[in-house]
């Protein structure tokens, strides 16, 4: 069993896992679903799923991890002896895979958009030809190939040196120079001519645009954004000290959490209705419009570099946190050396993320289910694996684990007040199931 210390300060266990929550989720994804949905309409089910589900099902992981101080296999073994929860495990490691598979892809154009941001490529375009400049990146197979690898070679140098967790000192510094940033680009953004449409657009909540399976999006965003659902935060908490105050750390990220995806919103849909840019244009809509808000900014060559890096950072945060639920796995359940661990689990992502690059040119009439291979990558981790995760967490904790375990959580042995418990307890056994259970019946075509 590797050897288990807690994280030295209370502070750096939240940092650790704000760090995992916010990335690519918060800044590429939640623009374009809710540029996909409808905007208002979208961002009032998400927040609802955050309240109602999101900090539930942190909690929920929270409870697992640290009242057992293990991996998610062993912690279900422990909490549930004799009983066959633990091969939930497997699919929280299949949806792992998939996640980091379609996310690295996404770190290779940030990557990029770094690299021409340093060279001066961003400056003096037209929207057109943003446009056009991310659809000659995603057609060329090699630029996106070797941006994807160069990626995952990164993020497997950090994880072998064993640098993580200085990696993730250096992001819990960044994170909220990260902030800062987004609230100035919000800022500038809003000075745009026209920019009132884009707020009208993403605050003023418009139902008829708002489709089922919109709402089946709002939820899944919520999970990714969350990392919640493939037991990620069992792994983090698994490492806290036992006088961390659960509901109040869950509670934390969360809101956190969304305050990024939020300002994200704020800086992107005003310039979109500025520049005239689609907001359903999906996955290239944050590249399409960003270059034109640096362009407007005093020193926005600057600017353009410094938001990439951190982009970049917030994302390394966010990949390592998601290799590291396979390999504790492979070095706890086992018996794996942690260098073979880190080894297996870079070259099973990296077959998945050069299939999910190649699938924007290449491969680019293969279909699975009839989406693009990035895309069913993309739709599986959070509508699939990660909403499915989280309907099994909600589920266990709520009906199944001994609800003594529960309680010494939330009040750290009678400690505290534990007032969440009943709020708690009422969301993970009615709210989440019967609202997931409905959507897909509602998308089965059952209803
Ligand atoms: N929450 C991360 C993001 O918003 O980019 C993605 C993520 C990290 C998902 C870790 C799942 C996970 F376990």
């Amino acid at each position: 069993m590797a050897k288990r210390v807690g994280f030295a300060t209370r502070l750096g266990a939240i940092a650790a896992a704000v760090g995992s929550a916010v990335g690519l989720g918060n800044i590429w994804r939640f623009p374009f679903e809710a540029g996909q949905n409808g905007g208002g309409a979208f961002i009032i089910v998400y927040i609802f799923c955050i309240i109602v589900m999101g900090i539930p099902v942190i909690l929920s992981e929270f409870i697992i991890g640290r009242s057992t101080h293990s991996n998610m296999k062993a912690a279900l073994k422990r909490l549930s002896p004799g009983k066959k929860y633990y091969l939930f495990t497997y699919i929280c490691i299949l949806g792992s895979f998939v996640v980091i598979g379609f996310y690295s892809v996404v770190c290779g154009w940030i990557i990029e958009y770094l690299y021409q941001a340093a060279i001066g490529g961003l400056n003096g375009h037209t929207p057109q030809e943003y446009n056009d400049m991310f659809s000659s990146l995603v057609a060329d197979p090699w630029r996106c190939v070797g941006w994807t690898i160069l990626f995952l070679l990164l993020n497997f140098l950090v994880m072998s040196r064993g640098i993580e967790k200085g990696i993730e000192r250096v992001a819990s510094t960044m994170m909220p120079m990260l902030f800062v940033i987004l609230v100035i680009f919000c800022i500038n953004s809003l000075l745009l001519p026209g920019a009132s449409k884009g707020l009208e657009f993403l605050f003023y909540p418009d139902f008829s645009e708002l489709t089922m399976r919109g709402v089946l999006d709002a939820f899944g965003q919520a999970f990714l954004s969350l990392s919640i659902g493939i037991s990620c935060l069992v792994t983090y908490s698994s490492y806290f000290k036992d006088d961390a105050c659960l509901s109040k750390d869950a509670t934390i990220v969360a809101v956190l959490d969304t305050l990024v995806a939020i300002l994200s919103g704020v800086m992107i849909f005003p310039a979109v209705f500025s520049f005239g840019v689609e907001p359903t244009a999906g996955p290239r809509l944050i590249f399409e419009v960003l270059p034109g808000i640096f362009q407007q900014m005093t020193g926005g060559y600057f600017w353009a570099l410094l938001f990439f890096l951190l982009v970049f950072f917030a994302s390394l945060t966010s990949t390592i946190s998601l290799s590291e639920i396979p390999i504790t796995f492979m070095i706890e359940e086992h018996k794996l050396s942690r260098p073979r661990a880190i080894l297996w689990t870079s070259l099973l992502t990296l077959v998945l993320a050069v299939l999910a690059a190649l699938s924007f040119n290449v491969l680019d009439d293969v279909k699975v289910f009839g989406k693009s291979i990035f895309d069913a990558m993309d739709y599986a981790a959070s509508n699939v694996f990660m909403l499915l995760g989280g309907l099994f967490t909600a589920v266990y904790v709520g009906w199944i684990l001994d609800r003594k375990v529960v309680h010494e959580q939330l009040t750290n042995g009678g400690r505290l007040k534990g007032r969440m418990e009943p709020f708690l307890i009422f969301c993970l056994r009615y709210v989440a199931p019967v609202s997931i259970f409905f959507i897909f019946l509602y998308l089965t075509g059952l209803i």
